[in-house]
């Protein structure tokens, strides 16, 4: 990142030319094949400061796939996949015991950047946190990005009723006739907050909320007395200067309406289970994913704003040139 900024634009950042240490003992050379596009990385982009960037020298950090191409780890060989966090290059050194070998059986691999990675996971989680059960009308925002069409397609397994919320006509029929929401509300149409009413005749017991401000305000109303809140992502605001407002906070409190944070770091105890079942149900054909995939290390900032913005559906990722050509040995 070239400087500090709280609204990031593609000026604010710049490719260059660094030089990787010589690999050491128990450490991979590995050649990145895709980075994804994750919402929470603007916290880091936007808090660097030429002085004491967020990483170390100022290179954006995040999950990625990548292929090994030395190694100096017993665990590790050339031609094996791994997925981890590191920076943004094309080219990365990483410390074997701290990145995840990905089985040739995980078809495609880019799974282990979105369902089965942190998002699939914060789906999974989400459910459980907030105590869905059979009957119950849940809300999910950004119902076709990867957290919300995993935590929607979970939840009618779990036999609620699900109504989504989307940018867009193309989002919303997707999420419907593709997803199997029940509804979906498209929040760049006319009066949200009466499509959402008219979605919800009986009201909404949980809101999954990936948004923030605009999309809570808008089904606030609609919330059933007690109803619970998972607070997962604020997505409207990782990139604005401008404050959230809401014009229906009153009912969080003549509700009675709880609101509860959510962050994975504090559940991973359950980790292992989740990513489990996600394995199976991907293995099942039970559960649909969608990828946007976008070519070319030039593109990372505009890929990256334009995910920020709403453009693609499900997992936004980032392939760098040649990745196609990774083929395992023998
Ligand atoms: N708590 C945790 O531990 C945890 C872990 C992982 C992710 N998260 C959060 O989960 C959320 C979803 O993550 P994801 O990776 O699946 O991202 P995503 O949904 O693919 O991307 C964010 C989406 O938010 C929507 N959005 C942005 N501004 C909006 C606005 N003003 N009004 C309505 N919708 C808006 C856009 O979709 P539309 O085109 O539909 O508008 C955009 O594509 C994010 O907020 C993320 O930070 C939380």
């Amino acid at each position: 990142m070239k400087r500090r900024t709280t609204v990031l634009t593609s000026d604010d950042y710049q490719i260059a030319e660094v030089d990787l240490p010589a690999l050491g003992e128990g450490q991979v050379l590995a050649r990145v094949l895709m980075f994804a596009l994750d919402p929470y990385l603007s916290r880091s982009m936007q808090t660097w400061v030429g002085e004491t960037p967020a990483w170390g020298d100022g290179t954006i950090h995040g999950r990625l796939l990548a292929e090994v191409l030395e190694s100096q780890a017993s665990s590790l060989k050339p031609g094996d996949l791994i997925a981890g966090l590191g920076r943004w290059q094309e080219y990365e050194i990483f410390d074997a015991r701290r990145v995840q070998y990905i089985d040739d059986g995980l078809t495609p691999p880019s799974l282990a950047l979105g369902v089965l990675s942190g998002s699939g996971l914060t789906a999974w989680l989400g459910l459980r946190v907030a105590e869905l059960v059979a009957g119950e009308t849940i809300f999910i925002s950004a119902a076709t990005g990867t957290v919300g069409s995993v935590a929607g397609q979970l939840a009618k397994q779990r036999g609620a009723r699900v109504i989504g919320l989307a940018g867009g006509e193309a989002k919303c029929r997707h999420a419907v006739e593709v997803l199997g929401f029940d509804a979906c509300v498209d929040h760049r149409a006319a009066d949200p907050e009466g499509q959402i009413a008219s979605a919800a005749p009986d009201g909404i017991d949980v809101m999954f909320e990936n948004v923030g401000a605009p999309s809570m305000d808008a089904a606030l109303p609609s919330m059933t007395f007690r109803g619970r809140i998972l607070l997962c992502g604020l997505a409207a605001h990782y990139n604005s200067d401008r404050p959230a407002t809401f014009r229906n906070l009153a009912v969080l409190l003549f509700k009675q309406i709880s609101v509860t944070p959510l962050a994975i770091s504090a559940h991973a105890g359950l980790l292992s289970q989740a990513r489990r079942e996600l394995y199976d149900e991907i293995a099942a054909g039970s559960l649909v994913y969608d990828e946007t995939v976008v070519d070319g290390f030039e593109n990372a900032p505009s890929a990256y704003l334009d995910m920020l913005a709403g453009v693609g559906l499900g997992k936004r990722l980032l392939r760098i040139a040649g990745a196609d050509e990774h083929r395992r040995p023998g």
